[in-house]
């Protein structure tokens, strides 16, 4: 496989951006080598500008559910744009995606859209300050919940910690707001409402978390962040814009039937354009501008083609039997690969719904950050450079997790089988 136009533009690319890319991860940084530069997509495959093509399963990090260019997407978002492209005013087609949306998930009462997942957690977090009017948050280690300074934080070395910033640029007079804790430890939060309880505004958690490995949580534990900031006069924000309308269209809150209090979108939600939304109680978003004293704004918050967009996927992902065909499209693909895994390798895929995460690990559930072993990642790169040889492009980091689309055939997942046979044995020829 050549990639000589790919490099020619990264070189380039180079000159331009910061590493190279306009998001970090793009950069192929945690698996070596160059970025693959994609000239277009069509269903589940992506074509780089060699003229390569491979079987996706990064979808654009989660939110492509129909695949890359599906037809209803494209008309719908062809037929708004032609009515022009942003007005700044309120149009019809907001409300259609909302009436879409709050129709069908009980969980919530009342929407915001805006135009990212990072803006639609941001948002999601000054409303649950105002709703309560406390000031901390407790977030946990290997959650991402965007790029807003009060969670870019990580956990320091004890038990219940103010986070220590991911990132320069962020005042630790941000970041002493935030407490950090692992995940799957009761007593860690616990003891964070036994210390901090009065000023305890929020719980933000993933409730499947996904990007740091797929962290998969035990109900009782999610039902017990419900019940304790129940107690505490808290909120629970559910950052769903990974889980939200992936597995199941009322996504975490459904699967496992907890109601949180607010929920942010992100992804799926825009069709594959830049739509982020944050949704509660009626009560709570009460708060919101100009309703309420919560400011919150945006531009092009509610892009009328982003809404047509969105609007086209949801009602696709709506009809009978989309999330088990989908479900069982993957246990496929799954079982296909374990079934050609070799015995020697450590070697675990965690799945839930259409998300998985190839693990190379020992261990039978890996359910905080700290369980995950950094070293597996080696086995992650050379897997990764052999599976793009052979035509498959998963998103360039052992920590992402995958997805399957709906338009993924069997045939697709045949070959990303006998894909993953090939690399297994490339592997250990190598070691
Ligand atoms: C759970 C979660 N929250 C928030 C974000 C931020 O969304 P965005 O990249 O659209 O700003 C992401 C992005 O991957 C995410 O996975």
């Amino acid at each position: 496989m050549i990639h000589t136009k790919s490099e020619e533009l990264y070189k380039k690319a180079l000159q331009l951006f910061p590493g190279g890319v306009n998001s970090p991860v793009r950069a192929f940084k945690s698996v070596g080598g160059t970025p693959i530069f994609i000239e277009k997509g069509k269903g589940s495959k992506i074509y780089d500008v060699d003229g390569n093509e491979y079987i996706d399963y990064c979808a654009s990090w989660g939110p492509l559910i129909l695949g890359h260019a599906h037809p209803d997407i494209i008309n719908a978002a062809y037929q708004a744009m032609m009515n022009g492209t942003s007005f700044g005013a309120p149009t019809k087609l907001e409300n259609q995606l909302a009436e879409l949306i709050l129709n069908h998930h009980p969980y919530i009462e009342k929407i915001r859209f805006v135009s990212s997942g990072t803006e639609a957690v941001m948002s999601a977090i000054r409303l649950a300050r105002a709703y309560t009017g406390k000031n901390k948050i407790i977030k946990f280690e290997g959650c991402y919940h965007g790029h807003s300074d009060s969670l870019l934080v990580k956990a320091g070395s004890g038990l219940v910690t103010f986070g220590q910033s991911s990132s320069a640029g962020v005042p630790k007079e941000i970041v002493q707001h935030t407490i950090v804790l692992q995940l799957d430890d009761e007593s860690a939060v616990q003891k964070a409402f036994e210390e901090f309880g009065n000023d305890i505004a929020a719980i933000i958690i993933e409730p499947i978390p996904a990007n740091n490995g797929l962290l998969l949580q035990r109900k009782e534990y999610l039902q017990f962040l419900r019940d304790i900031t129940k107690q505490h006069n808290c909120l629970l924000i559910f950052d769903e814009v990974i889980s939200g309308f992936r597995v199941g269209f009322t996504g975490a809150a459904g699967y496992y039937n907890i109601s949180p209090d607010i929920i942010t979108f992100g992804k799926i939600i825009g069709g594959g354009f830049p739509v982020g939304a944050y949704a509660a109680s009626k009560e709570i978003m009460r708060m919101v501008s100009p309703e309420g004293p919560m400011y919150q704004a945006g531009t092009l918050s509610g892009n009328p083609v982003a809404m047509a967009a969105g609007y086209a996927q949801l009602s696709r992902c709506l009809e009978d039997n989309f999330y088990t065909t989908l479900e069982e499209k993957t246990k496929t693909l799954i079982d296909g690969i374990l079934q050609v895994k070799p015995e020697v390798l450590p070697f675990k895929i965690f799945s839930i719904g259409s998300i998985f995460w190839i693990a190379f690990a020992e261990r039978e559930y890996i359910r905080s950050a700290n369980e995950i072993d950094a070293n597996s990642m080696n086995y992650f790169r050379t897997l990764y450079h052999a599976l793009l040889k052979n035509g498959v492009y998963l998103g360039p980091s052992g920590y992402e997790v995958g997805f399957l689309s709906a338009v993924h055939t069997n045939e697709d997942i045949e070959r990303t089988v006998l894909a993953f046979e090939k690399a297994f044995k490339e592997m250990l020829v190598e070691s």
